[in-house]
Order: structure tokens, then sequence, then C-alpha cells
């Protein structure tokens, strides 16, 4: 069953600027504002696209593990979206990735496509079901 259900895909559909985690294999934390996040496909792959990363992608080669936090302040919504990333240099998931970012910033040359599949979703808004797993 997908994990990215409706109201999941509305907040992160919605979302401009998302907040990305990665870890190191010592458990250094590193967090980052990125934008080019979308959907990639309806199996619960998300597409990040690599154009300025340096500790991130550091961290997924030696820890591949992503928490994304996405949030709708006045719909009062927030999920942590959980996953395992693959990172991509050459083909289609790739060249997807450069035509997507090329089409609003052409001056950019991606690096990598970073393919994240989603493993867990969790409930981030105060309230009664906050912390538990969608
Ligand atoms: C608003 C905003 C959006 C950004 N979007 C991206 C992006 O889509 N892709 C990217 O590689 N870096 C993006 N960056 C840069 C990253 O936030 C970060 O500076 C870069 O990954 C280097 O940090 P790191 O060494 O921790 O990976 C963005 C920065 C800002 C402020």
């Amino acid at each position: 069953m997908s994990k990215l259900i409706d109201n999941v895909k509305e907040v992160f559909n919605k979302t401009a600027i998302y907040a990305v985690a990665t870890a190191s294999k010592n458990g250094l934390p590193n967090v980052v504002p990125i934008h080019y996040v979308k959907l990639y496909d309806e199996e619960d792959t998300i597409l990040l696209v690599d154009n300025f990363m340096n500790k991130t992608t550091k961290n997924l080669n030696e820890n591949p593990w992503i928490a994304i936090s996405v949030w709708d302040y006045d719909r009062k919504q927030a999920f942590q979206i959980k996953g395992e990333a693959n990172i991509i240099t050459s083909g289609k998931v790739f060249d997807d990735a450069v035509s997507w970012v090329q089409k609003t910033m052409p001056q950019l040359q991606p690096k990598s496509a970073i393919l994240l599949k989603v493993t867990n979703v969790f409930n981030c808004q105060p309230g009664p079901d906050i912390g538990k797993e969608l």
C-alpha cells in the first residue's frame, strides 16, 4: 500500500522548499533546504536534484537514509517522510532531472539525481495522532 496517501501528497506537492536531512555513518546530522524535490512515480519514489550538494551526497554515500519534513501551516498538516536513497549520474532518471531543472534554471548543470524510495511516513502535526506512523 502506498505510504504517500492523498493528504500527504497534497502537502508534499504544495511545498516549495523541503527540509532534507541526512546523517554521516557516525550519525552526525545535516539538514538543507532543497527546492528541486518532486514525486517521481506512483510507487512512492521521490526525485531530488543535486545541484550544489556536498555534505548531503557525502552522507548518502556512507548512509543512504533521508528524512524530509513537510508542513502546511494554514491547513495544520505536517509529515515526516523517510526512505532510502540511490544516487544516479546517468540514464533516464538523470536526464529527467536535468531537463526539469533546466526548464526553469537553464544555467544549472545538475551533478546527480537522487531517487528516494519512501519506507515510512509519520504525522508531525500537534494533536492526538502526533508521532504516529501512517
Ligand atoms: C531556497 C534554497 C533552495 C535550494 N535548493 C537546492 C536544490 O534544489 N538542489 C541543491 O542541490 N541544492 C539546493 N540548495 C542548496 C542546499 O540547501 C545546500 O546549500 C547544499 O546542498 C550544500 O549543503 P550540504 O553541503 O549540506 O549538502 C538550496 C538552497 C536554498 C537556500
